[in-house]
């Protein structure tokens, strides 16, 4: 039940019978919302404030001729038109609990209707680079997608999660190369892994060195020079006579002087890692024998996509190392796909997408490389380089052409990082062109995990952490918390192992929640203790909320089952009962407005709102030792909603509970 979309159902009708203009309703309707105070009302409607200019009238009377109109006498007390205008509405005690007695009896949906208009969307998210390392960023993609997936899932949409990894790029041209003249054998048989990560890196330190040496400094170097230039042009102006003027070319004098000595260290930092990459005893003596290495390692790229036998054939070897090391990242995290269909897997589709392109005159050849030219964007989206290489666009055309005909979806969303959003712009640009006009697509951009420095969150070490790493710290961190809890009880709980699993959940649901909880456009800063408080929007205080709820069954000695099975009702007498009761029916506005933005924090801001409201009424209202038998089993009834509802929301954002910790 959507309290919210029925009663915005019913204010539709009113609307119109004021004449207001029907393209206006949705609009206005969104203008109906719940109270941020209780005092107001559960929902009010402000938009008579908005009507009053367009239909010439005070709107406190356009507000008392809607409450004429409207119809609402099942579910509300009578309206109140308050102020200026607002309309205040308060649910009817007995429909709210004949709304939880129906909850309650839903062992499935607890009360939340499927969508009414099911779609097929397909979720596109996590898609690391396979035989990379995978770091904190992926978590992101990831986690969000995840949830989205979960969440659109159980509205009863045709969800289908595809991740789309990049097994097909510069990476593998690189291992190849280190393959071919690094190899140690031995270290390959004993642990590949391992071996095909420091190919990989040693290839990546020598490939970084002469970019640095050939490109990286000389373009400095130039603008060095120019920077130095402009210093001495302004060094040598006659100095202004008026005060101002004179203030203010000092103030540029300075600002040039800063911007050079900005780039100077930043050729002195690249210098030195120049030295010691040459002093590196490791590194060293490659360097000479490697001169042309960057050209060469996209020579071993340009092969394998080539169809190249040998390449190919080190590739397949190569691939299900990487998959595997990926595939226990998941594992942990509890993350399955539907499909996972990398980038190799559109390779023979290319020539076809740009053939299509070209035959339906939308692409075109532009100095020997083929373009899509969009009006209003600056450069155009190139689907063939000039070498005959195809790109990362062309790949993702062919992924849309594949997924417009294997599924035919209504939607497809893309969960991928914030910097990527030019090319989504001109991606759906070009398929809606292409014919994919009806289909919403949607970049699910996300900001940056930065470190306590607001920089992007890296080890002392300056490398990017590992993401194995990043989840064994918070389960560590977790288990100290778990231990030192239990071992502060009279008689400790949990057995070692216990303490293990729930230390699992609390440390995984603890990285998982914080993503999740931040508005997902924003940069957050990634903080152990923060996100493994007990107190607060964390995993750890909600899967908490969700143990002490579940105790209480242990306590009072009864079965859930015996009270979904009483035909005694709830009872809302206690303002806290009401406020807990009214925040366990607004679980499925919480999951549609997560929908209508893809935004999971919606979740979990509201499942805070009802652990606090849980917190209060618990305080407040004696469960076990309630006054009469009644009372009891219409608080135990509350429990049992609470307690299903915080393991369902914990359970579509991937966050496991405990019963125990
Ligand atoms: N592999 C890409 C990366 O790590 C992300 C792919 C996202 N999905 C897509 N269809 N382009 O940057």
């Amino acid at each position: 039940m959507n309290v919210l979309a029925l009663l915005r159902d019913r204010f539709a009708p009113a609307l119109t019978s004021l004449g207001v203009d029907a393209v206006e309703i949705p609009n206005l309707l969104g203008m109906l919302l719940p109270s941020q105070d209780a005092k107001f009302g559960d929902y009010q409607a402000n938009f008579a404030m908005s009507l009053g200019k367009k239909l010439g009238k005070p709107p406190r009377e356009i507000a008392q001729q809607l409450v004429a109109a409207v119809d609402l006498t099942d579910l509300c007390n009578a309206p109140e038109v308050a102020g200026p205008g607002f309309i205040n509405l308060r649910l009817k005690d007995g429909w709210i609990v004949e709304q939880l007695a129906a909850a309650l009896g839903d062992e499935a949906r607890i009360g939340v209707a499927p969508a009414a208009q099911p779609r097929t969307i397909i979720v596109d998210y996590s898609s690391p680079n396979v035989a990379k390392p995978m770091h904190v960023g992926h978590i992101r993609s990831t986690v969000i997608g995840d949830a989205l997936h979960r969440i659109l899932k159980f509205l009863g949409h045709n969800t289908i999660s595809d991740n789309h990894l990049g097994d097909w790029g510069t990476q593998f041209g690189m291992i190849i190369y280190g393959y071919k003249h690094f190899l140690d054998a031995a270290a390959l048989q004993a642990k590949p892994v391992d071996e095909l990560s420091r190919l990989y890196r040693l290839v990546h330190s020598l490939v970084e060195y002469y970019e640095t040496k050939h490109e990286k400094i000389p373009s400095l170097k130039v603008k060095i020079a120019e920077a130095e230039q402009r210093v001495a042009r302004l060094d040598a102006q006659a100095a202004p006579t008026d005060p101002k003027e004179l203030k203010k070319a000092a103030k540029q004098l300075e600002q040039a002087k800063q911007s050079l000595a900005e780039l100077l260290t930043e050729r002195t930092g690249l210098e030195t890692k120049l030295e010691a990459t040459e002093a590196d005893p490791k590194l060293g003596p490659l360097l000479a024998p490697h001169a042309t290495i960057a050209r060469d390692v996209l020579l071993e790229t340009a092969a394998l996509h080539g169809g190249d036998p040998i390449n190919v054939e080190l590739w397949r070897k190569i691939l299900p190392y990487g998959m595997a090391e990926i595939e226990v990242i998941y594992q942990r995290l509890g993350i399955t796909f539907d499909h996972t269909l990398g980038e190799s897997f559109y390779q023979d589709r290319l020539r076809g997408v740009v053939k299509s392109l070209v035959d339906k005159g939308l692409a075109r050849e532009s100095e020997g490389a083929i373009c899509v030219f969009l009006a209003g964007q600056p450069a155009p989206m190139i689907v063939q380089k000039k070498d005959g290489a195809f790109l990362y666009a062309t790949t993702d055309l062919a992924t849309i052409q594949y997924r417009m005909s294997e599924w035919k979806p209504d939607a497809i969303l893309y969960v991928v990082d914030h910097r990527q959003s030019l090319h989504f712009d001109q991606l759906f640009a070009v398929a809606k062109l292409w014919g994919c006009a009806g289909v919403e697509f949607q970049h699910i951009a996300f900001g940056t995990v930065l470190g306590d420095d607001g920089k992007p969150f890296k080890t002392r070490s300056g490398t990017n952490v590992g993401l194995a790493s990043l989840l064994d710290e918070a389960v560590e961190r977790a288990f100290k918390i778990v231990s030192e809890n239990d071992d502060a009880r009279p008689a400790p709980l949990l057995s070692a192992a216990d303490r293990q699993t729930v230390a699992e959940r609390i440390g995984i649901g603890a990285i998982k929640y914080a993503d999740l909880a931040h508005n997902r456009t924003s940069d957050y800063v990634f903080s152990y203790d923060k996100m493994l408080a007990m107190t607060g929007n964390t995993a750890a205080y909600m899967q908490y909320s969700y143990a002490r709820v579940k105790s209480i069954f242990e306590k009072a000695g009864v079965s859930r089952s015996s009270i979904i099975n009483q035909q005694s009702s709830i009872l809302l007498g206690s303002p806290h009962e009401r406020a807990l009761a009214l925040a366990l029916l607004q679980f499925s506005e919480a999951l549609d407005r997560v929908v209508a933005d893809y935004r999971p924090n919606h979740l979990t801001s509201y499942l805070f709102e009802l652990a606090s409201r849980y917190s209060e009424f618990f305080e407040n209202c004696p469960v076990i030792k309630a006054e009469t038998d009644a009372l009891r089993t219409s608080r135990l009834a509350l429990c049992d909603l609470t307690a299903r509802t915080l393991h369902r929301g914990l359970q579509l954002l991937g966050i496991e509970t405990v019963e125990r910790m």
